[in-house]
């Protein structure tokens, strides 16, 4: 199979251009003082849980409270993200922008409990989203500090529940 000249240039320079946006990436990042609570996926140590509790209790402030979409996944989602919502497709460019969809609508977060144990991070908490209120948790798997790995559940809250104590 004959691999037309022009496809290959066109290739080429999407990949210098791609190249350049890297580095310009890159000057740009360098200029920023570096963040202590950006992620590890190295991470190691005795207190590797405490400091993954730190990461869940930020993650969460800053997706849930502060409502930036990104700089949560920036941080503690940099790379890989297998996902199991069954709406949602594979990768965090998907969950960026449909969260950022959610939130630009309107999404009202209270009542969160959250706890890390044996590499992985729990949050519970209610949300109202398009008149409607949900009990919802988020669980994730950790690699070091970041975040690879999530799961969630839905409950929708009726306001009519028998338990006087329903959801929280
Ligand atoms: C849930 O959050 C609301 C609003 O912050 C608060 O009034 C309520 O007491 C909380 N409920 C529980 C069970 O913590
Ligand atoms: C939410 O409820 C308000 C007041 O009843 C209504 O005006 C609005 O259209 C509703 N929004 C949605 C998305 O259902």
């Amino acid at each position: 199979m004959r691999f037309p000249l022009t496809s290959f240039i066109t290739v080429l320079l999407l990949s210098v251009s791609a190249m350049a946006l890297n580095v310009a990436r890159t000057d740009t990042a360098d200029k920023k003082p570096p963040h202590p609570k950006v992620c590890d996926p190295n991470a190691k140590g005795k207190d590797l849980e405490k400091r993954q509790y730190d990461a869940v209790a930020d993650f969460a402030d800053l997706f849930l409270f502060k409502q930036d979409v990104r700089a949560a996944f920036d941080k503690y989602v940099p790379g890989e993200y297998i996902q199991h919502n069954p709406f949602a497709e594979q990768g965090r460019d998907f969950a960026i922008e449909v969260l950022t969809g959610g939130v630009a609508s309107g999404i009202v977060s209270t009542n969160l409990t959250f706890f890390v144990g044996n590499g992985y991070g729990l949050m519970h908490y209610k949300s109202v989203f398009m008149n409607t209120t949900y009990a919802i948790v988020d669980y994730f798997r950790f690699k070091g500090t970041c975040i690879v790995e999530h799961w969630d559940v839905l409950q929708e809250i009726t306001g009519d529940e028998p338990n006087p104590i329903a959801f929280f």
